[in-house]
């Protein structure tokens, strides 16, 4: 059984100054990692700055160089560091107050860890997961699996995770514009190093292409009438930056020619800088800013790209060589094809939670940029296929599958919910869930694990606790829990606790 620990770093302990939350696992005691009962529960009870203070208040950035070079998780890289402190009794000396060092208590394993951490901080996608505890969830196992899927692969984090470790991974996404994310991140950052001065000089002359001048002659010749009819009215953009960035991101496509690994970079560090260039802001969701928000910003839109192509040319040099692949195995997670039958032996995801977050209408700027909408009608496509996660994906399918569990919490929610779609969205979602668990279930190897990462939620004072809800949905399929652990608590809006908690199932072994 593990139990996490959250440690947050605050900007200045971390090389990029993002302030950042950790999550270590403390695993049970064994005879191969030789620390016992005593010392691993010693370090669950500590707090975040006890665990720094006790490190000698490392960058995070060194630990995390250490466990890559050395091939090992991050969480064992700190639990080694604080035993060998165990062991000179310096946790005698601890206090639990006079430490000038901040804590935070933090909400969780999140995005913002990933942000900072070489390609897979390229793009700002706030519903993704932490880099280090994809890793080292990974490097958990006892055997290091073989063929990794994420049905939710979003913008790589388990792809990406598994490809630096050499294993092989494949992944389900709906959206087409985080699958473009996802490709950038991992085969053509992977074409990148293994062709290191080809991507380097590219990416020089391509930052020499979007200088500031010359941006602005191509700018007054670019056609804003497909921005138009998209989006008719809506100024999310400033014309002039948005010339700037539909310029840019001309001269990135053209790249395709040359090379479309190049193409897929380039575009990638346009669309990545596309809210930041408008009149918006991602939060939770996609929104106008206030005229309060960000009144000092500066919008210079080569200059950000140009920075964020000089960070993908640091990150790829820092890339070990002949990472290994991820393939696309299906957009919509609930048609995973039958050919991936008994493929994987290890699933790690994080699906969408109940919590009303449109992952479609959040990326609606970067789907047209890319061409792969003409028009917000276009959204409802994906609308129809999501797993139903907020209000707005509620359809009218009166065909679902229906769980007791599920019914008891929906028919609280008929009673005090003032919007009716919500105890719908609470059926639907589970019925989707169940239709995504039975596929992952047919294409595990017997004996594969399924980890998933999933927090609750709360509607009308409703408390709707999903992990359990999706256990009774996993129990029907045939999958065994083999832990349930709680990775954070949370807050909901009324101020109540809600629990961020990793499952871990299993495929039994005779099917
Ligand atoms: C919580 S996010 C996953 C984030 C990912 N772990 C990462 O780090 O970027 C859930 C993802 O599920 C995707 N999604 C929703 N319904 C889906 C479906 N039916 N099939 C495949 N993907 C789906 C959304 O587009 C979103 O990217």
């Amino acid at each position: 059984m593990h139990r996490f620990k959250t440690i947050y770093f605050p900007k200045k302990r971390v090389k990029s100054e993002h302030a950042t939350r950790v999550n270590i696992s403390i695993p049970p005691a064994t005879d191969k990692n030789g620390w016992g009962e005593s010392f691993l529960n010693k370090v669950f009870e500590l707090s975040g700055v006890q665990v720094r203070s006790l490190l000698g208040d490392p960058m995070l950035d060194h630990l995390e160089e250490e466990a890559s070079k050395e091939h090992r998780s991050l969480s064992n890289v700190i639990l080694s560091l604080l035993y060998s402190k165990f062991e000179e009794g310096k946790f005698d000396n601890i206090s639990s107050s006079s430490s000038n060092i901040k804590d935070n208590k933090g909400v969780g394993v999140t995005f913002s860890d990933s942000l900072r951490k070489s390609s897979f901080g390229w793009y700002p996608y706030v519903e993704g997961f932490s880099a280090n505890y994809a890793r080292d969830a990974l490097l958990r196992e006892v055997s290091k699996p073989l063929a990794v899927y994420d049905p939710f692969g979003g913008s790589g984090t388990t792809q990406l995770a598994a490809s630096l470790l050499g294993i092989k991974s494949y992944y389900s996404e709906l959206n087409p514009f985080m699958v473009k994310v996802c490709e950038a991140k991992v085969m053509s950052a992977n074409w990148a190093r293994n062709n290191f001065k080809i991507f380097k000089d590219n990416a020089e002359e391509y930052i020499s292409q979007i200088s500031r001048s010359n941006i602005e002659k191509l700018a007054k010749d670019v056609c804003l009438k497909s921005y138009s009819e998209a989006f008719p009215k809506r100024d999310f953009f400033e014309e002039e930056h948005l010339r700037h960035l539909l310029a840019a991101l001309d001269i990135a496509k053209a790249y395709d020619t040359v090379n479309p690994h190049l193409g897929s970079i380039f575009s990638i560090a346009c669309t990545a800088n596309a809210v930041a260039s408008s009149n918006m802001t991602r939060r939770a969701d996609l929104r106008r800013r206030r005229p309060d928000e960000y009144k000092n910003r500066v919008v210079d839109v080569p200059k950000m790209i140009a920075t964020t192509v000089r960070r993908m040319i640091d990150d790829v040099s820092g890339y070990p060589e002949n990472s290994a692949e991820t393939k696309l195995v299906s957009n919509d997670a609930k048609k995973i094809p039958d050919s991936y039958t008994e493929k994987f032996d290890f699933v790690l995801t994080s699906p969408p939670y109940l919590n009303g977050t449109n992952y479609f209408r959040n990326t609606k700027l970067e789907l047209w940029l890319m061409s792969l909408i003409d028009s917000e009608k276009d959204l409802k496509k994906f609308r129809e296929l999501t797993v139903t996660g907020g209000i707005n994906d509620v359809s009218k399918k009166v065909n679902y599958e229906k769980f007791d569990s599920v019914e008891i919490v929906a028919g609280k929610l008929d009673l005090k919910s003032k919007d009716k779609r919500i105890p719908t969205m609470v059926r639907h979602y589970f019925s989707d869930m169940y239709e995504v668990m039975t596929g992952v279930y047919r294409s595990m190897k017997p004996e594969g694990k399924f980890l998933l990462d999933i927090g609750d939620s709360k509607f009308y004072g409703v408390h709707v606790p999903t992990h359990k809800l999706l256990l009774d949905v996993a129990e029907k399929i045939g999958f065994k829990l083999e832990h349930e652990h709680v990775l954070a608590k949370r807050m909901s809006r009324d101020k109540t606790e809600l629990v961020q908690v990793e499952l871990v199932f299993k495929k039994s072994a005779l099917c």
